[in-house]
């Protein structure tokens, strides 16, 4: 390899790392993923008057050595069904800091939360009579707390495949019927409504979008009080975007900005009302986005009508570029350059269209990007994949989901084994009679 430098990740070479575990391979710097969640406890910590729990959002990324590490450092959890409750509890994260959310909950689902103790949001007036009548059912004679999810009607000017406040999208009840489905929960058996919450969307970058969100949640949180009502939590969902091009990078917005967004205008409502009220955010991309490396080798290098770069890793272990158009930033790990700043960054040469492994025209990670010259062997590595990486990955065209390690200040440990064979074949029966 020509004395090229190899890209490090976490104090770990990652060329060392193929060899020993395999392509692909999801890579986890440790120290990152503590760095993104403190960052938010600071922006939304001691300074404010407004006290804040952050509930890490399960779904971008459930692998439970993250769980684990967010649950020490005192991360609550957003769940999106029993599953990544499980998760979760199994984790080590504590029901009182679980809200329980979703706009499909089977009986299931729902009886999973009362026999956990977990807050549900409840995302329709159906929805809340039955949860209703399962506490009663179930005999607990326990309260259930639970959040109304609102429908806020914001456009949060991002892809419309993860837009999900406009008036248009499934989830929540339209903020116009909000404080009769209150009202409605309010006189039901074994429901104690404590909270309002909402989730305009996610890879938002202009934070005004939040602010606007918030104004209207404060808005019905002061009719909701006109009405007798006081809750003890607004929830304001995540969607904090992340920059994944260079130029996205310089102007992503932070916790600390999101913070300023948002607190001012509830430390207002709250003090012109009287309230005592909670905050809970749910971020899920911006707390794991960045700690995660996809790393994946080489299998052939095709001049057609484009360059192409075919690697081992396609849309079966990172959707987001087919289903979002989404960039991520590509590297060729064994052909890094030092910049003279000493950071490592490959040397470009020409353009290369890099394609996964995948039956499917719309297998391309990156488009049009400029590398160092690439050959069968060498290792791609797809960056800023933690978030929806992994958590969204498949068995399409009979691919064995890949290993995932976690990296800290030069050591390794593995935290997911790959699958095998084996696990393709899991659970599935050829009928006796076709024997
Ligand atoms: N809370 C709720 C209720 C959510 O539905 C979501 C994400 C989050 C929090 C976390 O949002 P975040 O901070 O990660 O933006 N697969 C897509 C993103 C789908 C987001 C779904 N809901 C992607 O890869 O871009």
């Amino acid at each position: 390899m020509g004395g090229s430098k190899h890209l490090f990740f976490g104090g770990v070479d990652v060329v060392e790392l193929a060899e020993r575990y395999g392509t692909p391979l999801y890579i986890t710097d440790e120290n990152r993923l503590r760095a993104n969640y403190r960052r938010y406890k600071e922006a939304f910590g001691v300074e404010s008057e407004i006290e804040c729990e952050v509930y890490y959002a399960v779904k971008a990324n459930g692998n439970l050595a993250l769980l684990r590490i967010l649950a020490v450092e005192g991360a609550g959890a957003d769940v999106f069904s029993t599953g990544e409750l499980h998760l979760a509890r199994y984790a080590g994260i504590p029901a009182r800091k679980i809200l329980f959310n979703g706009n499909s909950k089977s009986d299931e689902d729902l009886r999973a939360a009362l026999e956990s103790g977990v807050r549900v949001s409840v995302d329709s007036l159906d929805e809340l009579r039955a949860l209703s009548a399962l506490a009663s059912e179930t005999g607990h004679g326990k309260e259930v707390e639970i959040a109304i999810r609102v429908n806020p009607d914001i456009s949060p000017r991002v892809h419309p495949k993860i837009a999900t406040g406009l008036k248009e999208s499934k989830f929540g009840i339209p903020s116009h019927e909000v404080i009769q489905v209150c009202e409605a929960a309010e006189r039901m058996p074994n429901i104690s409504l404590s909270g309002l919450h909402c989730h305009i969307g996610s890879q938002i970058l202009d934070v005004s979008v939040f602010s606007e969100a918030t104004r209207r949640m404060m808005e019905l949180v002061t009719k909701l009080h006109e009405h007798g009502i006081d809750l003890e939590f607004v929830d304001l969902g995540g969607g904090l975007g992340i920059g994944y091009t260079r130029e996205e990078k310089e102007i992503a917005p932070t916790p600390k900005d999101l913070a300023e967004a948002i607190l001012p205008h509830i430390e207002a409502k709250t003090r012109e009302l009287g309230l005592k009220l909670k905050l809970i955010i749910e971020p899920g991309r911006s707390i794991v986005g960045s700690t995660t490396i996809l790393l994946s080798r080489v299998n052939a290098v095709k001049r057609a009508y484009r360059n192409f770069v075919a690697i081992d890793a396609g849309f079966n272990l990172l959707i987001r570029p087919a289903m979002y158009d989404a960039y991520h930033e590509v590297v060729v790990a064994n052909r890094m350059e030092e910049d003279g700043h000493g950071h490592g960054h490959d040397r470009a040469s020409e353009l290369y269209t890099v394609v996964g492994p995948i039956c499917e025209s719309g297998d391309v990670i990156a488009r049009d990007r400029r590398l160092p010259e690439v050959e069968r062997g060498d290792l791609v590595a797809i960056l800023d994949s933690g978030a929806y990486g992994f958590s969204m990955s498949s068995q399409y065209n009979g691919r064995p989901r890949c290993a995932e390690v976690l990296v800290c200040d030069g050591r390794v440990d593995l935290i997911r084994r790959r699958e095998s064979i084996e696990d393709l074949m899991r659970n599935q029966e050829i009928p006796e009679r076709l024997r």
